[in-house]
């Protein structure tokens, strides 16, 4: 059936007139490309992607952030200055450098700041060229691929996504990066909170300013002051119902580990070096398409061994957490060590050479 013309459908105004009075048409046109504009000037933008996990940023501030000029900091912007990922205190960036290598560094900004990341890169000349590369070729203006960010470190809300009622903080020079937006949301929350901050000396320490910015809450200690610190002031008062988050050294997040262990304490901690080899064996690694053949000894990694024979080989948190250093094995007896590959992932003969070992005497790998 032919419903007829649009005005006939319209309900009978209360003078029994089904057309709209010429006023009421022109408001409705008025109202309509006033509604059709607003669409299109707040329509949220869309991220410029790469590819379906990959940003292209520019560098668009660069500062130095420690007074021994170790210590970088850089500004992340879309080119249209576009919104960006949303983020949560604890996530990170992983960066392609130009050279290709993968590196990840904690988001330290502020998460309410929509069209910007803020990282810090401290300068580690045995760090594996990264840190350096970052140093000496990245500033302002320099376009950089960055995939995330991702969360290996979340904050969990003492009273929301934790039982704990108050949170102390444990940072370890650079690693008071993720611990930054951490302590600026207990701030905002007005939750019970306190920090310890250590590092060598002042001048080696990034972000002094803020830091101190808290008052008491946070306590700057440093090692030429007052020598190494021990677990009593790592975690003053700290005690059962306290959540706490460590990030630096792994001596030092050992040190807190040891200390909070069977006490009913929660801990997060985040490391950024190697944790180190527990009960490793030695054991061989084959190349297949070479057939050449070396030993990974007991104190060292398999990554390590690798990167002797084949320095471009692709690798970035040495955790076991990023995938990058992930290779095929074709025959042997993997030694699992990280909790990032799935089941389908590991039958499939994938390894994370970075933490993993083998169980058999000899791994024969496609790289
Ligand atoms: S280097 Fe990140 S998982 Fe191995």
């Amino acid at each position: 059936m032919n419903a007829g013309p649009i005005p006939d459908r319209l309900p009978a105004d209360l003078y029994g007139r089904r057309d709209r009075d010429r006023a009421v048409r022109i408001l409705d046109a008025v109202a309509t490309a006033r509604l059709t504009w607003t669409t299109l000037v707040n329509r949220r933008p869309v991220t410029p992607v790469v590819d379906d996990r990959r940003l292209a940023l520019v560098v668009t501030d660069r500062r130095i952030e420690a007074h021994d000029e170790d210590v970088v900091t850089l500004r992340l912007q879309a080119p249209d200055r576009r919104e960006l990922p949303r983020w949560r205190p604890g996530a990170h960036l992983d960066l392609e450098l130009p050279s290709g290598r993968l590196r990840q560094y904690s988001l330290c900004g502020d998460p309410a700041d929509a069209i910007g990341y803020r990282i810090a890169v401290r300068r580690i000349p045995e760090g594996g060229g990264g840190s350096v590369e970052v140093h000496d070729t990245v500033s302002v203006g320099t376009p950089l691929i960055v995939r995330g960010p991702r969360n290996a470190f979340p904050f969990a809300v003492p009273g929301y996504g934790s039982p704990s009622t108050r949170v102390h903080f444990v940072a370890g020079g650079i690693g008071i990066t993720p611990m930054l937006p951490m302590a600026r949301l207990a701030h905002r929350l007005g939750l019970d909170w306190s920090m310890v901050y250590t590092g060598r000396s002042r001048d080696a320490l990034p972000f002094l300013d803020e830091i101190e910015s808290f008052g008491d809450r946070a306590v700057v200690r440093t090692d030429d002051r007052s020598g190494l610190p021990d677990a009593a002031a790592l975690l003053p008062g700290v005690t059962r119902g306290c959540a706490v988050y460590c990030c630096g050294p792994s001596a030092m997040t050992a040190t807190v580990a040891a200390a909070v262990r069977d006490r009913g304490i929660e801990l997060h901690s985040e490391r950024f070096s190697p944790p180190p080899i527990i009960d490793g064996r030695p054991f061989e690694i084959e190349i297949a398409s070479t057939g050449e053949i070396f030993e990974v000894p007991a104190y060292r990694t398999a990554l390590d061994a690798i990167l002797d024979r084949r320095p471009d080989r692709p690798y970035s948190c040495r955790q076991g957490f990023c995938r990058t250093c992930k290779v095929r094995v074709l025959a042997g007896v993997p030694d699992h060590r990280e909790t990032t590959l799935t089941d389908a992932e590991r039958d499939a003969g994938d390894l994370l050479v970075c933490v993993s070992r083998s169980a058999s005497e000899r791994l024969v790998l496609d790289l």
